[in-house]
């Protein structure tokens, strides 16, 4: 199994004096227990909002300030910090930092640090993400000096539209933590044996439209649809994630094309697999919906409604019959959620609809199925090959999904 592409990895985390500095604890928690080694470098201004002894607590490696800079490794520090960093983020990022850094300013750990990881191909990641009141990210001395930074390859994350601390609604807010690190995780993936290949997962389930404020649906939440999005993008691939309805973050690096109806997936899918290597179907599309959507809520006053349903197309079908034509996708790999005879419904499933391989799972299950973290799955393959995978989290299974999908994209390199 791959492992999480931040895990080992040597990350120098630059936090500067933005009042988003309190963020930056929690993105160096989750830099942390993402399993890299993560160095805080704070500037002075940084280290009035907040303290490198709060870095050092939750990443259990030093923190670095100002104050080092005069210590008894002081002539040699930036550069060991930069010679072993994999990456440097520096998260919130003032506009001071963004100036100095596009014209080569070096007069603190963080800018000689930056400096001092050179420029040129082999040189290590730099991620900025900004934070700054509105009126000064959209100064023209602030945005020549992005493009400059983008330029030399410098990739930016933010900021976002929101509250800033002027009490401004606009943008200048350092984004999320999550998506932070999200971004990160994606830039370090891409050397993986999927890169190049185009993968389109679908997830979560499908709304039915009775009326305006009424629906049918099912229990899917799609997390394991969305562990297979971030474990096909952990692998170096291209993803289109399409989504049904769900609360939950699509992962760094996926285009995301959200739909609603089992008719919107459908047209979304066969879009997206006009170039696909390979469509993972974890969605959990509506089988009937309502034979017409009224167009005002219907009224309780008549009586409950008759409610005739329509059959929704297999978007499967759809897929395999365009297939015959573009050939695409190459790799095709379906869900089975049963409550009973789980191995025979899925293996008829599988051949009836041209899968690859099916993953079969009991959804009646307590710790396996809908809503839960964990999954217990069966693997039926065309050659009648049958892997049963203990109780594993979704996350794992997907990975474990990615892995076969790999083997069946490079058959040359697996002979
Ligand atoms: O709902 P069912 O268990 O039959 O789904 C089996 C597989 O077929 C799943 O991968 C699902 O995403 C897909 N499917 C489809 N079109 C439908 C219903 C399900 O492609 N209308």
């Amino acid at each position: 199994m791959h492992p999480h592409p931040i895990q080992k990895k040597n990350i120098i985390l630059g936090v500067t004096g933005s009042i988003a500095a309190y963020k930056a604890a929690d993105l160096a928690s989750k830099l942390a227990q993402s399993g890299a080694i993560v160095n805080v470098v704070l500037t002075e201004a940084a280290a009035k909002f907040i303290a490198p002894l709060t870095f050092q607590s939750v990443t259990g490696e030093p923190a670095y300030s100002d104050a080092d800079l005069w210590g008894a490794d002081a002539h040699v520090l930036h550069i060991g910090l930069a010679r072993k960093a994999d990456a440097l983020l520096i998260a919130p990022a003032t506009a001071n930092t963004l100036a100095k850094l596009a014209h080569g300013g070096a007069d603190d750990l963080l800018s000689l640090t930056a400096l001092a990881l050179g420029t040129g191909a082999d040189t290590p990641l730099l991620m900025i993400a900004p934070a700054m009141d509105a009126g000064m990210y959209t100064h023209a001395a602030t945005q020549e000096n992005v493009e400059i930074l983008k330029r030399r390859g410098v990739v930016f994350v933010g900021p976002e539209a929101g509250h800033l601390a002027s009490g401004l609604v606009a943008k200048g807010r350092m984004s999320e933590p999550a998506d932070i690190l999200g971004q990160l995780r994606y830039q370090f993936s891409r050397r993986g044996p999927l890169l190049g290949k185009h993968i389109v997962v679908t997830a979560g389930p499908t709304q039915e439209i009775i009326d305006p404020v009424r629906y049918l649906s099912n229990r899917s939440t799609g997390k394991q649809g969305y562990a297979l999005a971030q474990a096909a993008l952990d692998a170096g691939a291209d993803v289109t994630l399409i989504s049904g309805p769900v609360h939950l973050s699509p992962p760094g690096g996926a285009t995301c094309v959200h739909v609603r109806t089992a008719l919107e997936m459908e047209k979304a899918i066969l879009s997206a697999c006009q170039t696909a290597d390979a469509l993972i179907m974890a969605a959990a599309v509506a089988d009937f919906r309502p034979a017409q959507a009224a167009d005002q809520k219907i009224k309780k006053l008549g009586g409950a409604p008759a409610l005739p349903l329509s059959a929704n197309p297999d978007i499967l079908a759809a897929v395999n019959q365009q297939r015959a034509t573009t050939q695409k996708p190459n790799v095709v790999v379906g869900f089975a959620a049963e409550t009973q005879s789980i191995i025979a419904n899925a293996e008829d499933k599988m051949r009836r609809k041209g899968m690859n391989f099916i993953v079969a799972n009991d959804v009646s299950a307590h710790d396996a199925g809908f809503a839960v973290e964990t999954n217990r799955v069966t693997l039926l393959h065309t050659a009648g090959r049958k892997e049963e995978l203990p109780l594993m989290s979704k996350a794992e299974i997907a990975a474990e999904v990615i892995e076969r999908v790999i083997t069946l994209l490079n058959p040359q390199e697996n002979a």
